[in-house]
């Protein structure tokens, strides 16, 4: 009895000394995933030290004139042209680093820092870019959409505490600053252009909108991010009103076939639709050549046409790696007003961009509107890029635009009438009522309105001028 319950015990003991020894030798180190913030700027050092080492190794191009600004014209070929003076001198360098480039990030091991299943709108904004952003921001709010919102500010000194922490949290946007994630690893000289393509790497969704801070869009976009052309695609961009002028050398850099000039237009890249699971790839090279921007790839990829920037980095770097992309075919179209000596056209106070499921519909029914518009009715509007002028009192929203030629407060948007009927609502009237919100209401005290007066009053007295006017003219919104 006694022998037994000895043996018991020392089994026990030799049990729970053995499996100790067990568990804690298998034990594996408590593994936590590290916060997102550390993963960007572990993404950063790395791609930062790629980007250095790739550099191109000769003097950038030097353009002896500019590309001009040729319409895109989809039924006429016309061949590309080269204003680079030194292209002899620069091709064979910039293959090299450019091949060096898309090799290493083809060999790249490493965490892409977003979170999976994710989905959001991406945008960037500071100091006088703020308060459009907040009026655009309402009004993307007024379609429904309950999408997750991402800011990027380039640095502290745009950082906006009140609006950060007090206004936009309710309204599901969060801020981001980017100078934090790149400390002391090169951001600091991320400026202008430069910061869109950043922005998108460092933002948490798996697929996103990016809008520019005065692009609003009219519909809920969570239908153009669940649908095609995205679904199938991973990437839609929206076409300019100019030709593509990348310079020819450009294509042998990249080693890409020359598109001809009427595949289609530049890019308008006010708003895109990315996913960063099928195009993490374009988004690297695209930071490589916005990186390199002002120096050797603006210039190359146009030539000196209007706009020219990050705007068409994000395509060409997708045709560079060879992955697939949408690009809207269905033309941007101006609206404003027409003056008294030209009743045909508008002088431009904002433009539309189209509903890329509808223009996918068409296209891909062979019905191309570009090169015939009588093949279909157009598709619906589905973005204003409101940027001339801005939605900010503050800025130049108040200005001589708002003036009709009689002397009298007048739309801004009353032209072309087929445009207006694709609105399909009164979206300058709703653009009204968020910039009057917003100038009236004193917890929206942005610091480039703190030197301003006057902003609510003028705000308002223009909106009583022009819409509660019961005479007022009033274009048509819908096709009937
Ligand atoms: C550059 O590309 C063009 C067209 O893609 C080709 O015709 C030309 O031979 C290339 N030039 C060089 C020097 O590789
Ligand atoms: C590009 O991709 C297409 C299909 O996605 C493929 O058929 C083609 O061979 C690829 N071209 C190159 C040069 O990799
Ligand atoms: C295009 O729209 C029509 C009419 O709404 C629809 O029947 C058709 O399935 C759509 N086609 C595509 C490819 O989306």
């Amino acid at each position: 009895m006694l022998a037994s319950r000895r043996t018991i015990l020392v089994f026990l003991v030799v049990a729970f000394i053995l499996f100790n020894a067990y568990y804690l030798g298998h034990k594996k180190p408590q593994k936590s995933i590290p916060p997102l913030s550390d993963r960007q700027a572990q993404l950063w050092q790395s791609l930062h030290s790629l980007l250095e080492q790739h550099v191109p190794d000769c003097p950038p191009p030097i353009l002896h004139r500019s590309a001009g600004i040729p319409r895109f014209d989809a039924i006429n070929e016309t061949p590309r042209k080269s204003y680079i003076a030194n292209a002899d001198k620069i091709r064979q360098p910039m293959q090299a680093a450019h091949d060096g480039f898309v090799h290493a990030i083809r060999n790249l091991k490493i965490d892409h820092a977003y979170v999976p299943g994710t989905m959001g709108i991406v945008s960037s904004a500071g100091g006088t870019y703020l308060p459009t952003f907040v009026v655009s921001l309402l009004l993307l709010r007024r379609t429904g959409s309950t999408l997750p919102v991402e800011l990027f500010m380039k640095d502290r000194t745009e950082y906006e505490p009140s609006i950060c922490e007090v206004i936009l949290p309710p309204l599901g946007v969060k801020c981001v600053v980017l100078s934090d994630i790149m400390a002391g690893q090169g951001g600091t000289g991320i400026e202008g252009f430069q910061i869109k393509s950043v922005a998108m790497l460092f933002s948490s969704f798996e697929k996103f909108l990016w809008l520019d801070a005065d692009c609003v869009p009219l519909h809920d976009p969570t239908s153009i991010l669940n649908s095609e052309p995205f679904t199938s695609t991973g990437l839609v961009t929206w076409p300019d009103f100019w030709a593509n002028t990348a310079a020819p050398v450009y294509f042998n850099i990249s080693r890409q076939p020359e598109p001809l000039s009427t595949v289609r237009q530049a890019t308008e890249a006010g708003m895109l639709l990315v996913s960063k699971e099928t195009h993490f790839l374009t988004l690297i090279l695209a930071i490589y050549y916005n990186y390199y921007g002002p120096d050797y790839y603006y210039p190359l990829l146009d030539q000196g046409a209007p706009g020219a920037g990050d705007k068409d980095t994000f395509l060409h770097a997708a045709t560079a790696l060879n992955e697939s992309f949408y690009s809207v075919s269905e033309t941007v179209v101006d609206l404003g007003n027409v003056t008294p000596w030209n009743s045909q056209t508008a002088i431009n106070a904002g433009y539309i961009q189209a509903d890329p499921i509808q223009d996918y519909n068409l296209t891909s029914q062979g019905k191309w509107r570009v090169g015939d518009p009588t093949v279909a009715k157009p598709p619906r509007a589905f973005f204003i890029h409101a940027g001339d002028p801005e939605f900010n009192p503050g800025k130049d929203l108040l200005g001589e635009k708002l003036v009709g030629f009689d002397g009298n407060p007048t739309r801004l948007w009353t032209h072309p009438p087929g445009a207006m009927k694709r609105l399909g609502y009164d979206a300058e009237k709703a653009f009204w009522e968020e910039t009057t919100a917003v100038a009236c209401n004193s917890q929206f005290a942005f610091e480039s309105w703190k030197s301003k007066s006057r902003l609510c009053e003028d705000t308002r007295a223009h909106w009583k001028a022009v819409f509660l006017k019961p005479d007022g003219k009033v274009p048509e919104f819908t096709n009937g």
